[in-house]
């Protein structure tokens, strides 16, 4: 962390724009996870994110200007994920540091933007093993050029919000305004495996 720290602080090399993309799921229930792929995924999802902002954050200071883009995640709007609790945990706490830091860093020059896509054509899905679940076989994936054109320009922006894609729009919504417990149980369903034909 130390040489990370002297790196990021160099003058000749300011960090203007960080964007925490690293991210990784696993599926299943809890007590089935690997104990390492839980650990490995919390520590790059939640540590990894916050120990990089707060390292670039006193050069940005200095400078009066930075730009941080945080990959969080339309399931980070959900009170919960049956079978994959933690990574949907781990996508609200990225949500909620986002927005509490944007709100600390107000006025200073420095804009935090929490992007949070829905199901999207990456390599996601299948190193999460994600694939057979009624929500990635049912949802409409965006590309992962359409996410990272929205996310850009709403970081370029300061926007502190960004949900790409209007079904995204509408389940992040639909999250906050549902009671949680019919939530919990559609959120139970779509994280079923689907049926093999
Ligand atoms: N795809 C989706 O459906 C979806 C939906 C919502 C949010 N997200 C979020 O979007 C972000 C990007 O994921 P993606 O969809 O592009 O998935 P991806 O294709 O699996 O890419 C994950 C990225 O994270 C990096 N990474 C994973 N573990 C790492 C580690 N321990 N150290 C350093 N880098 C690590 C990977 O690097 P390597 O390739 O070198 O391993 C890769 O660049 C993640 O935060 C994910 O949670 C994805």
């Amino acid at each position: 962390v130390e040489r990370l720290l002297t790196g990021l602080s160099s003058a000749e090399a300011p960090v203007e724009i960080l964007i925490n993309n690293a991210g990784m799921g696993v599926y299943g229930e809890l007590q089935n996870q690997p104990i390492d792929a839980l650990a490995r995924m919390l520590a790059i999802n939640v540590v990894a994110l916050t120990t990089l902002s707060r390292l670039v954050l006193p050069g940005m200071l200095a400078r009066k200007q930075g730009r941080i883009l945080n990959l969080a995640s339309v399931v980070g709007y959900q009170p919960g994920g049956p079978r994959m609790a933690a990574y949907y945990a781990s996508k609200s706490y990225v949500l909620s540091l986002s927005r509490g830091l944007a709100r600390e860093l107000k006025g200073s020059g420095i804009s935090v933007t929490a992007l949070s896509p829905g199901p999207t054509e990456t390599a996601f899905e299948q190193r999460a093993g994600v694939g057979n679940t009624l929500l990635y076989s049912l949802s409409p994936k965006m590309t992962a050029r359409e996410v990272a054109q929205t996310g850009y320009r709403a970081m370029m922006r300061g926007q502190p919000i960004c949900v790409p894609g209007l079904g995204n729009k509408f389940r992040a919504l639909a999250a906050q305004l549902l009671p949680r417990a019919i939530t919990l149980e559609v959120n139970s369903w779509l994280l079923q495996y689907r049926a093999r034909e």
